[in-house]
Order: structure tokens, then sequence, then C-alpha cells
């Protein structure tokens, strides 16, 4: 019989993340080196800031499962009001410490709490944010998360997750594990038949806003070579930094797109569930 998911012992697996590493890799991918995860984390922030206003100071944001805050800090930085939520709390009192040291601690609201109950009100929120959150929670977990991002989302609002490209062939080799692991975590590939599905039923539209091809190429294929490859590790580095700008460029080939990347950063809004890619 599967074990039972044990959302505290995740808790305190991501709290002891945090304190076995840097920040970055805490919660992006543990063993790579930095300029891998600073290339993700461009990519990722600066694609979601490009779909945003410039200004968000009349916006309501939620940050789901927020982590070190790289999201709900980049939201607060653009004036959103945002409410970080998470269940570890290692994460939350950095989070906090971070918002102090970026003087918009009056912007970011702490609350330690689960994302399969978020304790605010229905329509609450103009933005809702989701990285790297869905993978780590098993179905039921994951579909309750989704469903309670719906219900707190307003009418006009939107909501941004991250998912994984489940034809990425390099993905494909490292993700997916049945049950959570004795030390708390657990991981398992997220794709977009399953997050359509879901907003189909709840009656919301899904659309893939931007793709990762050339970090998952850096990541998966010239990492692994780089020895071979670069005859330095600065210029492994600058691979990166250049990946992270082929990606923001952000027009590809879909068939590249749909093999190569191994995320998408997808928006839902509240609408009729008819499919856009
Ligand atoms: C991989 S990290 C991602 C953090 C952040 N969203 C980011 O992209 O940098 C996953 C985070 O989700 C949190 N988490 C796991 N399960 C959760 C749950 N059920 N509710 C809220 N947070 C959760 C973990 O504590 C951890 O901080």
């Amino acid at each position: 019989m599967a074990k039972r998911y044990d959302e505290k012992a995740a808790g305190r697996f991501w709290t002891r993340r945090l304190k076995d590493t840097d920040p970055l890799s805490a919660v992006l991918t543990f063993d790579a080196p930095k300029s891998l995860n600073k290339a993700y984390d461009t990519w990722e922030r600066q694609s979601l800031l490009s779909l945003l206003e410039s200004s968000l100071t009349e916006e309501k944001a939620l940050d789901l499962g927020c982590g070190t805050g790289r999201i709900a800090l980049t939201l607060a930085a653009r004036g959103a009001e945002v409410t970080a939520l998470d269940v570890s709390e290692g994460m939350l009192a950095y989070v906090a410490k971070q918002a102090r040291r970026q003087r918009v601690s009056s912007r970011v609201k702490c609350v330690p709490a689960s994302s399969t109950a978020v304790p605010a009100s229905d329509g609450t929120f103009d933005i809702v944010t989701c990285f790297g959150l869905l993978e780590h929670l098993p179905e039921a977990a994951r579909r309750k998360t989704l469903l309670e991002a719906f219900r707190v989302l307003k009418r006009a609002g939107r909501l941004f997750a991250v998912i994984n490209n489940t034809e990425c062939v390099f993905l494909q080799r490292q993700y997916g594990l049945r049950e959570q692991r004795e030390d708390g975590y657990f991981v398992s590939l997220v794709g977009l038949e399953w997050l359509e599905a879901v907003a189909g039923r709840g009656r919301m539209r899904v659309w893939v806003r931007a793709a990762n091809p050339f970090y998952a190429l850096a990541h998966y294929y010239l990492y692994p070579h780089r020895e071979l490859l670069f005859k330095s590790a600065r210029d492994f580095e600058r691979q990166c930094e250049l990946a992270a700008r082929c990606d923001l460029l952000g027009e590809f080939e879909k068939t590249f797109r749909d093999r190569v990347a191994s995320h998408f950063l997808v928006e839902i809004r509240h609408g009729r569930s008819k499919k856009r890619r």
C-alpha cells in the first residue's frame, strides 16, 4: 500500500534544505552549479515580470509555496501587496528577513499554511503564483492546491504556474518518485495535460506564456559534458547567461519548444475551458 504523504515532514525537509545550501540551490536544482540556477531564475522571474504591469501598486498577490521568496519579493518590489505562503518555517523566516533587508516588509505578509487550504476568502487576489510547488505534491494535494488557487483568484485575476514538460527528453530521466522519501522529499512530473484537465473542469483557461529550451540544453546536455566542451568554468557560465537571454527572446518553433524545454510558464484565468497554446 502507498505510504501516506506527510506534509509536516515535507516542511521540515525544505527547512533543512535551506540550511544545507545557498538560497537558489535550496529551491531550484540542489546539486547544480550556481550559473545554471541563476539562468533558470533569470528566465523564470523575467518571463513573469514581462507579463505584468510595470507597477503593481494596486494589486494583491499570493505566492503559493514561496520558498525563499524569489517570486514574492520580486512582486513586492514592483509594489504589490504580497501574501507569501509556505509550510516551511525556515523558508518563511528567511523571506521575512529578506523583506526587511529589501525594505518591502510592509508589503509582505508571511503565512505558515498549506497550499491545500489557503486561509483567504474567495476572490481575494489579483495575482496568484505557483512556481516549483506542484511537482513537489502528490496528485491529491496538487489538485486541491490548484482548486484553492482558482477559488482565491478574483474573476479578472491571473494565476501563473510553472509546470514540467513531460515530453522533455532530458527531464524524464530525473523526475518521478512514486512515494515520498523518508526524509520528506517528493517529486513527480506535472505536465500541461494534467493542468489543462483540472483547469477545464474548474472553467479556467490556460495559455503557455514562456518556455526554456536553451536553459534545458545547458542543464541536461552541456553541463554533464562541460569539461569536453568548454575551456574554462567561466566559458560555461557565459553559456548559461546566454541560454537565459535566448529563452527570454521567447518565440520558438513549436517542435523545438515542446521536445526540449524542461519547463513551461503558464497563465490561467477564469473563463470557458477553451484550449489555447
Ligand atoms: C522547490 S521550492 C520552490 C519555492 C519557490 N516557489 C521558488 O520557486 O523559488 C518548494 C516550496 O514549496 C513549499 N511547500 C511544499 N509543500 C507545500 C504545501 N503543501 N503548501 C505550501 N508550501 C509547500 C516548500 O516548503 C518549499 O519552500
